[in-house]
């Protein structure tokens, strides 16, 4: 929810010296903006409540032959360092590539001072940018689609297709305004395993 108010902050709402972004002729706040101002403390606990209420649904992948295997995979592949069991995530910020942290900041945030390489734009030239990622949890993959930031690959498989490197890749998911082709770079984990180590690995994830 504090991020729900940055983003707030950041767009609808902002103003730089009577520069209005979203505005009517960047110069007024539109409607409702200009009426209710920012969430209310209030309203964001109870969208904070209403989130942790939310359920996933029950996942029909048992842990089968294929999967069983594709846990030994994960185990010798080294994800869970990141992607921590029971979580699948250890819920570390990692810094984006070429982000110089400022001095003290393992102090104050739970850092992991390993950059996994993918495309810095969105955490360093926006506005809500923060320099960081954040390792995300693998619960759950295998109803979720759009994989890394910015949802580049529609399916795992995609992801953990050595290809996706390659500068005339056509993602299978969000690629940039305007271009034709596009490399999904970063997150090397996992692309060279042999190709029955990726399916029981991804038979694996879709259990979590
Ligand atoms: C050094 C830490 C690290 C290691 C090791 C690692 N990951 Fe990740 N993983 C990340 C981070 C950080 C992201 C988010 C990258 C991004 O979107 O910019 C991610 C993203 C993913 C995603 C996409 C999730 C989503 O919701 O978009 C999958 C799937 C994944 N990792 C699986 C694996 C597997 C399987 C392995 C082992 C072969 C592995 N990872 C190893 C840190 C790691």
């Amino acid at each position: 929810m504090r991020y729900a108010a940055l983003n707030q902050g950041g767009d609808d709402l902002a103003s730089y010296d009577g520069f209005i972004p979203a505005g009517d002729d960047f110069s007024k706040l539109p409607e409702p903006y200009e009426t209710i101002g920012r969430y209310s403390d209030e309203q964001l606990y109870a969208l904070a409540l209403y989130v942790y209420s939310l359920r996933p649904p029950p996942n029909p992948n048992g842990l089968d032959a294929a999967a069983a295997r594709g846990e030994k995979v994960f185990e010798h592949a080294g994800c869970a360092g990141c992607h921590t069991p029971p979580l699948y995530t250890n819920n570390k910020l990692t810094p984006a590539q070429d982000f110089t942290q400022p001095p003290g900041a393992e102090k104050k945030y739970d850092i992991m001072p390993i950059s996994v390489g993918t495309d810095p734009n969105l955490a360093l030239k926006t506005r809500r940018g923060t320099g960081y990622y954040k390792v995300p949890s693998l619960r759950g993959v295998w109803y979720r689609s759009m994989f890394g930031h910015s949802g580049w690959c529609a399916t795992l498989e995609d992801w953990f297709d050595a290809r996706r490197m390659r500068d005339d890749y056509v993602p299978t998911g969000f690629m940039p305004y305007g271009v034709k082709t596009y490399a999904v770079k970063g997150h090397p984990f996992g692309l060279d395993l042999s190709a029955e180590e990726k399916k029981a690995l991804i038979a694996f994830l879709k259990t979590l």
